[in-house]
């Protein structure tokens, strides 16, 4: 129904380990347009969205990729990770969905890599200032029941060291593991699922999972220039330059203008103006 799927997928077959949770369901694409519109798909078809819970779609390819902003998402055909998690909280947790996700992609990014991963706010997982991984989440209401989209785009096998990549300032996991073995992305994938369903339950428990996201934010303490865009719509915009001082218990960023004045900002894009502290 949403496409060939992979025969044989050895991240189909990860599913078994994550019974009820994220993961507990996998489906593997050959190619679609993005795993976003397959999830989007899934729950414009669902009658009880919540049944869609732990659901994952991945794609070898995708011909229409999205990251934040409307923005295109460029990856390589079968290297890296493209998948999108459907995930039906109650209603306190929504607003924690995709510092879960940039939080578990950081977590995994730190298990192949021998340096610690930050996260440019909201959600860009970097390391040594290049962009591995990317969030971009999506919600959706039926009625009472949320759902909520995460899709991530993880950068595992690629190689961005070409004149035409540089400039994404991008780069791989196998990239930052010299020699630059080939990574199983059915590992990388197993460690992110783990990550994404133990920061879930810590969430479900009533558990605070902000002050690890917020102590790997390499955006606090800089003076930054904010970009705010309408949503799906980056032609609408407004500017903001301050001192990205700290962010508020919604992941807000917490911005204070030259004015004095602070402003809480719930979702834009930072362009650094300075290292931290000034
Ligand atoms: C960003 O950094 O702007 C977010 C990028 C998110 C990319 C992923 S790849 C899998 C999923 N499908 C998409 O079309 N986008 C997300």
């Amino acid at each position: 129904m949403y496409g060939q799927t992979v025969q044989g997928s050895e991240f189909t077959a990860l599913s078994s380990r994550f019974r009820d949770g994220i993961g507990r369901s996998i489906l593997h694409l050959v190619e679609t347009t993005s795993t976003m519109d397959v999830a989007k798909a899934m729950i414009d078809h669902s009658t009880d969205i919540t049944g869609l819970h732990g659901k994952v779609i991945i794609a070898e390819k995708q011909q229409r990729g999205r990251g934040r902003f409307g923005r295109r998402w460029f990856s390589y055909d079968g290297e890296d990770i493209l998948m999108s998690a459907v995930v039906c909280p109650r209603a306190s947790l929504t607003g924690q969905l995709s510092i879960m996700a940039g939080l578990a992609a950081a977590l995994t990014v730190d298990e192949f890599t021998t340096t610690r991963s930050a996260i440019k706010w909201p959600n860009d997982v970097q390391v040594d200032g290049a962009k591995v991984c990317g969030v971009l989440s999506e919600g959706f209401t039926s009625g009472d029941t949320f759902a909520g989209v995460l899709g991530i785009g993880l950068n595992v096998n690629s190689r961005h060291d070409t004149d035409a990549t540089r400039v994404f300032n991008s780069v791989s996991l196998r990239q930052l593991r010299p020699p630059n073995p080939m990574l199983d992305r059915g590992e990388v994938l197993r460690v992110m699922l783990t990550h994404m369903n133990d920061l879930y339950d810590a969430l479900d428990r009533g558990e605070s999972i902000l002050p690890e996201w917020r102590d790997r934010l390499e955006t606090l303490g800089r003076e930054v220039e904010l970009t705010m865009m309408g949503a799906g719509d980056a032609s609408v915009s407004e500017k903001i330059i301050g001192v990205a001082e700290d962010v508020d218990d919604f992941g807000r960023l917490l911005v204070r203008e030259p004015s004095g004045i602070v402003r809480a900002v719930a979702t834009g894009d930072v362009t650094a103006r300075s290292g931290r502290n000034g």
